[in-house]
């Protein structure tokens, strides 16, 4: 009687063991299909709709930033972000009053393509990776934001230009980063108005080694 128990309880761990196998494969395919949609599905946006971006939802976009991983644990980085386009239009304002041709230019709104919030990311100078270490709390920012629906666009002209603009310094100051730290890229953030075509990608960039 024992073992026949016995046995039964092994066999229904055993079926129950591999159910939870195959639940678990499941829930990674799940995961694994949406995060092809929202890599595949995301492109850089230059035109935004009216639409602010709560500082809720900036909060989880953030944390997933800086939650990516980083050299030696030491994060080396520092994020600022300005969501007031007032403010934003101000400081390219700033810029276009030292480099007139940029605000000729053929459709120009301002040097941060218009958004109405911009993700201000600056590497440390002591940490050789750090450029690394602010590439991937960047892309971790594109991604969870475009997973909500939000869209992005890296700047690295912003950057160029702000850490060359003397009419930029008070607003530089502002941003506030630590010595050692300069700014390295700015990300656009907001709801898209476009829908722009993936650009073609290289293959053969990619190549298995026998
Ligand atoms: C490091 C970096 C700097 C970039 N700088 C600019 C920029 O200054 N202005 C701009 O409009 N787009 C900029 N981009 C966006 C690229 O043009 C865009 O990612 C690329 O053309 C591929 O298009 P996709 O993002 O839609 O796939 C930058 C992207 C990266 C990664």
């Amino acid at each position: 009687m024992i073992k026949r128990l016995l046995l039964s309880v092994m066999a229904t761990l055993v079926v129950l063991s591999c159910a939870s196998q195959n639940n678990q494969t499941e829930n990674i395919g799940d995961k694994l299909s949406t995060m092809d949609e929202v890599i595949m599905s995301r492109r850089s946006i230059r035109k935004w709709q009216d639409k602010t971006i709560s500082r809720d939802t900036l909060d989880i976009i953030l944390k997933h930033g800086i939650n990516a991983p980083n050299g030696k644990g030491i994060q080396a980085y520092e994020v600022r972000v300005i969501d007031k386009p007032e403010l934003l239009k101000e400081l390219s304002a700033a810029v276009a009053k030292d480099k007139p041709e940029v605000a000729r230019r053929r459709g120009f709104k301002n040097i941060f393509v218009d958004a109405p919030c911009v993700v201000f990311i600056a590497a440390y100078d002591d940490y050789d990776l750090s450029q690394v270490d602010c590439g991937l709390l960047g892309e971790n920012i594109i991604l969870s934001a475009w997973s909500m629906g939000i869209a992005s666009c890296c700047l690295g002209s912003s950057a160029r230009m702000l850490n060359t603009s003397p009419s930029a310094a008070p607003y530089m100051q502002k941003l506030d980063f630590s010595e050692g730290y300069k700014l390295l890229y700015c990300i656009a953030l907001g709801y898209p108005d476009e829908e722009p075509e993936a650009k073609p990608r290289k293959e053969e960039k990619i190549r298995y080694v026998e």
